[in-house]
Parts: structure tokens; C-alpha cells; sequence
């Protein structure tokens, strides 16, 4: 028999990779939450069941999201666990943080919470895990008069994210992180009182390579493009070698051609997948007619399957205060309110009553691109096809 009091999570530490359970270990020694948190994770290992409870609302004053509540069933024997709420606090626009302000947040958190956190979690926000309820507010109250703020949690908005765009990358057909900031600002009401069918997520990527992956991991994504040519330097491409296998061969529309001297691109033809601007970005550039393509639909398997988020407006000026954007929105938001059945994500929403439908309800004309291949959608009628008859 060890004498340890965690034999069960002690496993977990023989690993080759760093464990959790030996940072809670070490936190534990001076946060009484983190030492009955492992406690009861041993009690749960042992029992084969979990040791959290459903039930109550938790939050902080005005708001309806940000806070999800946990509790544990056996308070008697861990009281120092028996809340253990998660706080979810809006994270900077593509996390750019002063040390100082990194400082302000943890000495905030060890004051009032358990001392573990997690930067950051998949929606983006910094995570806070392990509240007591009556820690809430006065957390929050310190947390807002150094201007943070909650995130999203629950039917709502949730915490707007981008890629870091014209901050670091070149690629950056459109300014990320102003975008989330001027969404975030804009929709308070919708990110912090859950009021829709379900959870909504925007995220901001500044060129189709889309490094915050929003295509699969948003219900909104804006991904930058450009509507003109490729920009070439051809005295730079010749600075390359392995053109021909290394671009040319893996173009997907196979529309670059080089001839030992000279890159052709039939821009016609490019999807602007990026490949080749990838490879050679001393020669390529995006071009200079800048903008958006805005996608819908993502999702991660919960109702129905997981699905990739598709083609809504092939392109959009992307500058403030965006209004066409934010009319966009307004009419998808609006049609989902009417339409949307409780945890339905527009996505499936848009599957159960159709494209064709909803295009008509938000106003938006059908195009091609929103069509992967052609008769893929035979919901789709173009106004042509009647006229003919
Ligand atoms: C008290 C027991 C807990 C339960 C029942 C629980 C359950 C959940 C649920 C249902 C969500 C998603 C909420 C939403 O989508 O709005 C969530 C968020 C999360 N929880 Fe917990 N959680 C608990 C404690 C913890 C602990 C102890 C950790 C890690 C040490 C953890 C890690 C996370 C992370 C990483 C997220 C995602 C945050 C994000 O991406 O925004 N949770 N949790
Ligand atoms: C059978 C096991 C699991 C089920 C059924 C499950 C289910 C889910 C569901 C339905 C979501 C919401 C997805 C959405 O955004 O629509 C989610 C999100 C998440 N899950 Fe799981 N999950 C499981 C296991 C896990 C495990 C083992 C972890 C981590 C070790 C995890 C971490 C997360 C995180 C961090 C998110 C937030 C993702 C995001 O916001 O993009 N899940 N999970
Ligand atoms: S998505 Fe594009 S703009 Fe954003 S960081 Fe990635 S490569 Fe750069
Ligand atoms: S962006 Fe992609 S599709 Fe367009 S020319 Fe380059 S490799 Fe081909």
C-alpha cells in the first residue's frame, strides 16, 4: 500500500509527457482548492464515476454568461472543492498581453479563485477554473475595474477570436484584429445575456490559411482574400528552386506555369489556396484588391455531425464600421431567432429548412461558389431557369 494519498492520479505522472496532476500537487501546497480538486479526482478514479453535480445558476450581476457553475456531490469530505465554477474572461484580440497586465490577472486570481487557469481554452478565452459562488462578484468587480471583461458561455455570442493579422503576418488581407475588437464591442448585449437558439462563434482569419481555423470551428468565420492577380517578382522566383514540383505540380488547379524563366498564373483559374504563396513568399503576394470571404455553418459533432463551415458571400470590403457586415449579421440573427429550435446551430438549422430558404428570409441572392460542384444542391433554382420555361 503507498502512503501516498493519490495513488490512482500518481499514475498519471509516470508519463513521458508533464502531467496536470503534478502541477495541482505543487499548486496545492498552498491553494486548500487545488488540494481537495485532486482529492476528489482520486475519489472519482477510484469510484469509476464523476464527483460533479448539475445544477444551480451561477454568474455575476447583469450578466447571464461567462460563468459556468460546478458542484461537487461530496462536499463533506472536500468542502475547499465544493464550488468550483469556471470563469471564462475575454481574452485580447489575438492574445497579445503586457507582462503586467499577465501579472494584474493571476495575482487577481489567486486572491479570489484556486490559482488554476488555463490560457487558453478552445473558445479562446482566458479560463479560470474553481470559484466559490460568493467569490464571484468581488472577483469580477476587480477583474472590470482594470478593464477586463467576461467572455461568452451558454446561447450566446461567445468570445469573438482572430489570428494575429496585420500585427505579425504579411499575409493579412484584412485588419483581424480590429474586426474582433469592433464585434466584440459591438455586441455586448448578445455575448454576455444568452438569448439564442444556441452558441454562436466569430472568428477572424486574415488570409484562406486560416491558422485560427475557423472554417471548422465557427459558426461565422471571415477569412481574408483578394478579388485581383497574384503579385509576382519574378527576379525573386528565380531565387527558387524545384519550382515545377515543388509549386506547379501541387497547385490544385494546376494554373501556375514556369518555364525556367518566367511564373505564369492563370489567376482566372486560382482558387487562392495559398500553396504557392506559401512556398515562394519572397516572390508571391496576395493581390491588392482586399477584402473577405464570409463562411457559415461550422460545427463540432454535438446534435447532428461535425460540419465545415460553407461559402455565404464570396467577398466583402472588410473596413470600418463594417455595416455591411453587421447587416449581414443582423438578418442571420433574425432568421435564426424565428427558426431556430433550441440547441440547433445555424448550420444545421440552415440544413433542416434549406439554403434556398434561407437565403430568401436573410435577402442574399444565390451564387456559384456557395455550390462545391456543380447539381451538388438541387435546392438552389436561379431566377434564368424560370424564364426559359
Ligand atoms: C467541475 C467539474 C467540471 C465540469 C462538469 C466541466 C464541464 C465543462 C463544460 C460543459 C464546458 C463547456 C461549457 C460551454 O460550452 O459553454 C467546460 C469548459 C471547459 N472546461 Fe470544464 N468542467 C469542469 C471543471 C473543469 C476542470 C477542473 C478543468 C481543467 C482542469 C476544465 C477544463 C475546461 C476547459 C479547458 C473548457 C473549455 C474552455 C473554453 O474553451 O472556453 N473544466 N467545462
Ligand atoms: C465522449 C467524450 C466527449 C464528448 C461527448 C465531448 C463533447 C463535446 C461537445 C459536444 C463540445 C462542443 C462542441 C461545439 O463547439 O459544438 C465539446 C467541446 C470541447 N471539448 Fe469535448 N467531448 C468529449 C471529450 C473531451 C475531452 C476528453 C476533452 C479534453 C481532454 C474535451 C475538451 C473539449 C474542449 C476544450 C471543448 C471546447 C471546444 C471549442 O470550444 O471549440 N472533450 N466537447
Ligand atoms: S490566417 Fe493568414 S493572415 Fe492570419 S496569421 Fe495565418 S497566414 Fe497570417
Ligand atoms: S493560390 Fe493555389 S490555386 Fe492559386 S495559383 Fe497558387 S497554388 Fe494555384
Amino acid at each position: 500500500m503507498s502512503d501516498s494519498k493519490t495513488p490512482l492520479l500518481d499514475e498519471l505522472e509516470k508519463g513521458k509527457w508533464p502531467s496536470f496532476v503534478k502541477d495541482l500537487k505543487k499548486l496545492s501546497q498552498r491553494s486548500p482548492k487545488a488540494k481537495d480538486l485532486l482529492g476528489q479526482l482520486e475519489l472519482s478514479y477510484k469510484d469509476k464515476k464523476t464527483h460533479w453535480k448539475h445544477g444551480g445558476i451561477v454568474g455575476v450581476k447583469g450578466y447571464g454568461g461567462g460563468v459556468i457553475g460546478r458542484f461537487s456531490d461530496v462536499p463533506e469530505e472536500f468542502p475547499n472543492a465544493a464550488h468550483f465554477h469556471t470563469v471564462r474572461v475575454n481574452q485580447p484580440s489575438a492574445w497579445f498581453y503586457t507582462t503586467a497586465a499577465l501579472r494584474q490577472l493571476v495575482d487577481t486570481w489567486d486572491k479570489y479563485g484556486s490559482g488554476v487557469l488555463n490560457m487558453h481554452g478552445s473558445t479562446g478565452d482566458i479560463i479560470f477554473l474553481g470559484a466559490d459562488t460568493d467569490a464571484l462578484e468581488p472577483f469580477f468587480t476587480d477583474l472590470s475595474s482594470n478593464n477586463w471583461d467576461l467572455g461568452g458561455s451558454g446561447s450566446d455570442v461567445r468570445t469573438p477570436s482572430c489570428c494575429l493579422g496585420p500585427a505579425r503576418c504579411e499575409f493579412a488581407c484584412y485588419d483581424t484584429l480590429a474586426l474582433t475588437y469592433d464585434l466584440t464591442m459591438t455586441y455586448q448585449d448578445e455575448l454576455h445575456r444568452p438569448f439564442f437558439p444556441y452558441k454562436w462563434k466569430f472568428k477572424m482569419a486574415g488570409c484562406p490559411n486560416d491558422c485560427v481555423a475557423s472554417i471548422a470551428r465557427s459558426d461565422f468565420s471571415v477569412i481574408g482574400i483578394w478579388q485581383d492577380n497574384i503579385q509576382i517578382d519574378q527576379d525573386a522566383v528565380k531565387e527558387y528552386s524545384n519550382i515545377q514540383s515543388d509549386v506547379c505540380d501541387k497547385c490544385p488547379k494546376r494554373c501556375i506555369q514556369w518555364d525556367g524563366k518566367e511564373l505564369k498564373i492563370d489567376n482566372e483559374s486560382c482558387s487562392k489556396c495559398m500553396h504557392c504563396i506559401n512556398v515562394l513568399p519572397k516572390a508571391l503576394r496576395i493581390g491588392k484588391e482586399k477584402g473577405a470571404c464570409i463562411l457559415l455553418g461550422a460545427k463540432a459533432p454535438i446534435v447532428e455531425g461535425a460540419q465545415l463551415s460553407s461559402v455565404l458571400v464570396p467577398f466583402m470590403k472588410m473596413e470600418p464600421p463594417y455595416e455591411e457586415l453587421k447587416s449581414l449579421i443582423r438578418r442571420i440573427w433574425d432568421f435564426w431567432d424565428e427558426y431556430g429550435k433550441a440547441r440547433e446551430r445555424i448550420g444545421e438549422c440552415i440544413q433542416r429548412i434549406g439554403l434556398g430558404n434561407f437565403l430568401e428570409k436573410i435577402g442574399l441572392e444565390p451564387v456559384p461558389q456557395m455550390v462545391s460542384q456543380p447539381r451538388e444542391n438541387p435546392y438552389i433554382f436561379y431566377e434564368e431557369y424560370y424564364e426559359e420555361e
